[in-house]
């Protein structure tokens, strides 16, 4: 199986869409935020308070190169940045989950556990900049899917059941 890499800004749905798939496929799981964290031994916001952001791209940059070479049968959740790696597309079929900044913001403040959905987000910490990265990202994030998934209003199951309908299109 062709890997599938799942992308999408912070708080779309990525971690619950890949986790429904999960259920009725046989993809191996990868999240490049926990690998992150475990190569690391800490979790993303000390990275960034300690690091900063641009140590944060260079270890996606890593992965995205280990994945590429390594990773087979795999459904790859990503952060909301990781679709910057120059080599996103080799590493499999790239599937945009897309949906309005307000709906995200909405689905997140709705999350039971929505603090720590925002505390461990360190660039939803400010929402306007967060909203202005939104719309910076949005073309790149379309420029670069080779599917796109509108997400608003769908169950897991509704999105789950479209993503692997399109992927077996795909080939
Ligand atoms: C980021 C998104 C986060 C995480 C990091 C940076 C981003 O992942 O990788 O905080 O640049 O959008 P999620 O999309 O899973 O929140």
């Amino acid at each position: 199986m062709k890997n599938i890499v799942l992308i999408g800004f912070m708080g779309v749905g990525k971690g619950s869409v890949a986790r429904e798939i999960l259920k009725k496929t046989r993809y191996i799981a990868i999240d490049t935020d926990d690998l992150i964290e475990s190569m690391e031994n800490r979790k993303i916001k000390k990275i960034f308070e300690k690091e900063g952001e641009a140590y944060f791209r260079e270890l996606e940059k890593n992965i995205a190169l280990w994945l590429e070479k390594s990773v087979k049968n795999s459904l790859i959740s990503t952060g909301g940045g990781f679709y910057k790696v120059k080599n996103l597309k080799k590493i499999g079929t790239v599937v945009l989950l897309d949906s309005p900044f307000e709906e995200i913001l909405k689905r997140i403040e709705e999350h039971p556990n929505a603090q720590s959905k925002l505390k461990k987000r360190p660039l939803l910490d400010d929402l306007e900049a967060a909203k202005k990265l939104y719309e910076l990202r949005r073309p790149e994030y379309l420029a670069v899917a080779d599917i796109i998934i509108d997400v608003t209003n769908k169950s897991l199951e509704e999105c789950s059941k479209e993503i692997l309908k399109k992927v077996k299109k795909d080939g």
